[in-house]
């Protein structure tokens, strides 16, 4: 299978002219390479809708698919500032990242949410990214599904530690990332790894995981195109 990799943009780039600087950098790369990586981008939802349309031309339309990067738990419609299931599948949506441990962390959301949150994201027909760094994470966001859905999901072993802004921050090695993602090897789901992910390191991470989660360096259009040529 190829490999799969997802740009999460967080909060950036400030304007969608500088999203669509990323975006033709990567359709420019992909110009001259036979069979690319599945590519996955989540930008803010303010630009969903752009990156959408951008991905309908030229090369990105074959490689890659847009994510979001939060998805509201229910189906209510009475939550101010939520964006749901609903709209993001219908919008064309096929991704979200659930889980990430800055919604864990600096937002406050608890194991039951993200659990919730995969539930609506299935629910919907699009596919959890679903973000762990320990096992009881793991268990509490997939407990009580089928192990067919579980196997249907991605699953991104992202040590928190090891996220790029975070302080003292540094990338995992393969061979630890590995040992240390055992817990969700056996659920079937492709295995990403994220955390301080650059084209020096990408290699090795690639060569063990089915993909990386690439949060900074997916936004600085050098390294996420030298990061693709390693996949
Ligand atoms: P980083 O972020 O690549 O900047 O470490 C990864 C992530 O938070 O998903």
């Amino acid at each position: 299978m190829k490999k799969l990799v997802v740009a999460n943009w967080k909060a950036n780039p400030a304007t969608v002219a500088e999203a669509e600087d990323i975006l033709a950098a990567t359709d420019e790369y992909l110009a001259g390479v036979s069979t690319p990586p599945d590519l996955v981008f989540c930008p803010p939802f303010v630009f969903l809708t752009d990156v959408l349309s951008r991905l309908g031309e030229g090369r990105l339309v074959a490689a890659a698919a847009l994510g979001a990067q939060d998805i509201a738990a229910s189906d209510d419609r009475a939550q101010t500032g939520e964006v749901s299931g609903a709209q993001l599948k219908a919008l064309g949506v096929r991704y979200v990242i659930v889980g990430h441990s800055e919604r864990r962390a600096k937002l406050g959301e608890p194991d039951d949410v993200v659990h919730a949150k995969l539930l609506a994201a299935l629910r919907h027909g699009i596919t959890p990214i679903l973000c762990v760094e320990e096992p009881g994470q793991l268990e509490s966001a997939v407990g009580g599904l089928e192990a067919r859905e579980v196997a249907g999901i991605v699953i991104a072993y992202e040590p928190s530690w090891a996220i790029s802004t975070n302080p003292g921050a540094r990338p995992d090695t393969p061979d630890n990332a590995v040992a240390s993602s055992a817990f969700i090897r056996g659920t079937g789901a492709r295995i990403l790894y994220g955390g301080s992910v650059t084209p020096d390191n990408a290699r090795g991470f690639l060569e063990h995981f089915d993909g990386v989660l690439v949060g900074g360096a997916s936004v600085r259009k050098a390294d996420f195109t030298a990061i693709l040529s390693q996949s």
